[in-house]
């Protein structure tokens, strides 16, 4: 099985916590094979709240009801991707740059379902460069504030949030305590957010390996 195989395989799997009513749905590749999945039973489901300008358009393109977040309030399932994951289900997200609206709508979601191929299980997070949210004008002072913390920031080039916010996307860190770095970093004046999804773990986690999807749950 191969790397897309693996995804297909966790978001084939994922369809079976999808619930009647309304679900949140994640972005990014893996995320994506998941809403191919999801539009083979979108009769099952009355909408979907979408992460991303993207994700929005793709459960369009399938004809399924997008809604605004605010018009729906609490939802049973939030399905969406890693970047980095651990046997905790702490993670690192927002590779495809869409980190904040993914913690808003996993925060309104009862149940985080991670799907995700075996290369993003990791021991300890931080390999992956952690993406932070940031208000333009902070910028500068957020990256100084980060190499305190001893990590590199390096600017996104070219790259834009939904939100009309920058991404600093910082190397060099090691991350032994996700939760109290996650509080740490969005304590710096001028971040949104940041890609450390700790406080708000996934619940499951659906493993694609080569000999099948692996169900975990936080160890
Ligand atoms: C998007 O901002 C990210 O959080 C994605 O969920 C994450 O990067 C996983 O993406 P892939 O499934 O494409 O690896």
């Amino acid at each position: 099985m191969d790397q897309n195989e693996m995804k297909r395989a966790v978001a084939r799997a994922a369809v079976s916590y999808v619930p009647q009513g309304i679900i949140g749905v994640g972005t990014g590749s893996t995320a994506n094979f998941f809403i191919d999945e999801l539009a083979r039973v979108k009769n099952r489901i009355d909408g979907a709240v979408a992460s991303s300008e993207a994700t929005a358009a793709r459960l369009k393109s399938h004809g399924i009801r997008v809604l605004d977040l605010n018009d729906v309030g609490q939802m049973e399932v939030y399905v969406d991707g890693a970047d980095e994951i651990t046997r905790h289900l702490h993670m690192v997200k927002g590779g495809g740059g869409a980190l904040t609206r993914e913690k808003i709508v996993a925060a309104c979601s009862k149940k985080f379902i991670c799907v995700a191929d075996l290369s993003k299980l990791v021991d300890v997070l931080g390999q992956f460069p952690l993406p932070v949210e940031v208000i333009p004008m902070a910028r500068s002072y957020v990256a100084r504030e980060l190499v305190k913390l001893g990590g590199q920031p390096r600017l996104r080039e070219g790259f834009t949030t939904d939100n009309g916010n920058v991404i600093l996307d910082v190397v060099g860190l090691s991350i032994l305590d996700p939760v109290a770095l996650e509080t740490q970093i969005n304590q710096i004046v001028g971040v949104v957010t940041n890609g450390l999804f700790a406080h708000r773990a996934a619940d499951v986690l659906l493993l694609g390996t080569p000999d099948g999807v692996q169900t975990l749950l936080p160890g």
